[in-house]
């Protein structure tokens, strides 16, 4: 990047309403063309995409199925399921689809999930599953919903998928939201503090990018890399039904599911393969933290890190 790009992409990242909006995808994008992954970057090779039902998952899985890969769309609803199998279907006439059950916030069902799966290479997994409940909601192991879904179940899921990604690349989906938020060491499962969707939902991704360069080094002795990364604002369902009024204000600005995949998609195809352990928006490494009040100290990461392994049972 010239001088000149690198300081409008700073701005763009510092401003928060124009960066993460459709404005900083579109003044990003005229620098990519030429670091595009080549159109069959992916024949030959396997991805998993949990929650490609709908929004980011779906647009993911029809990225990766345009780059030639056998995509495998593990839903919790397998009716909404066919029906984003076939729409990605009639975008790229012969893409090898699978359709799989996982409920990822339910430990037991990513178990189930992980030992059904069949003999073969995962070369991509992308942890996309996401929700945002309105009130403190439990997973069938008692854990709170987003922390299951958002961090539970894709730790649990890496580790028994570790030997098939030998060799693979492991991506998580954040958000912006979590640059609000501290993590949440001492209350993992918000039992302490009235409860937020949004700022549980933060919390939860905010240990997501905590523990992604703990789960880098753990997985670096297979060559497994991990990249977590936040799409921006897209139009999807998910945002209408968590944010109706900011989906409403906002909209002509929102990117679109594609958009917001794109770097999803960049991060599962593009050679060299990225550094592991960081965290990404528009192709582009980004800081963790803008917030003083916000950082953690080694320790603190080491303690939720050894809370999500005993929750676990890693
Ligand atoms: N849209 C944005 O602007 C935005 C911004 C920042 C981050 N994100 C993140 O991007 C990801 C996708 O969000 P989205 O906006 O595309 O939302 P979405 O349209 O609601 O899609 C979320 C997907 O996750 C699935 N899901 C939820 N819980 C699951 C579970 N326990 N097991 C399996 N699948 C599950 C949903 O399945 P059902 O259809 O069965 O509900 C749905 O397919 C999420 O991680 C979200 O936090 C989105």
């Amino acid at each position: 990047m010239t001088a000149l790009r690198t300081a409008l992409d700073t701005a763009l990242d510092r401003t928060v309403l124009p960066g993460y909006s459709r404005i900083g995808y579109l003044v990003r994008r005229t620098s990519w063309p030429a670091d595009d992954p080549r159109p069959d970057a992916l024949r030959g090779r396997t991805a998993i995409v949990t929650g490609a039902s709908s929004g980011l998952g779906k647009a993911t899985a029809l990225g990766l199925a345009r780059l030639g890969a056998t995509v495998r769309l593990a839903v919790r609803n397998l009716d909404k399921g066919r029906t984003a199998l076939a729409d990605i279907e009639r975008e790229v006439p012969g893409a090898e689809l699978v359709l799989d059950r996982c409920d990822v916030s339910d430990l037991e069902d990513v178990r189930r999930y992980a030992k059904e799966l069949e003999a073969g290479q995962i070369h991509v997994l992308v942890h996309n599953a996401g929700v945002m409940p309105p009130k403190r909601a439990l997973s069938p192991q008692g854990h709170e919903l987003t922390l299951a879904t958002h961090v539970l179940g894709p730790l649990l899921l890496t580790d028994l998928l570790r030997p098939k990604l030998a060799g693979g690349r492991v991506i998580l989906i954040a958000s912006g939201g979590m640059y609000t938020q501290q993590l949440p060491t001492e209350d993992p499962e918000y039992r302490n503090d009235p409860y937020r969707g949004a700022t549980a939902y933060a919390r939860s991704k905010r240990i997501q990018v905590a523990l992604t360069p703990l789960l880098a080094t753990r997985l670096a002795p297979d060559n497994i890399t991990v990249a977590t990364m936040h799409p921006g604002w897209s139009d999807t369902p998910g945002l209408t039904s968590s944010l109706p009024l900011f989906t409403k204000l906002t909209r002509p600005l929102l990117r679109t599911p594609a958009e917001g995949a794109d770097t999803t998609v960049w991060l599962a195809a593009t050679t060299p393969e990225p550094p592991t352990g960081k965290f990404w928006h528009d192709r582009q490494p980004r800081p963790t933290h803008y917030l003083a009040r916000t950082q953690e100290s080694p320790a603190d990461r080491q303690h939720i890190w050894q809370y999500c392994l005993d929750a676990t049972g890693l």
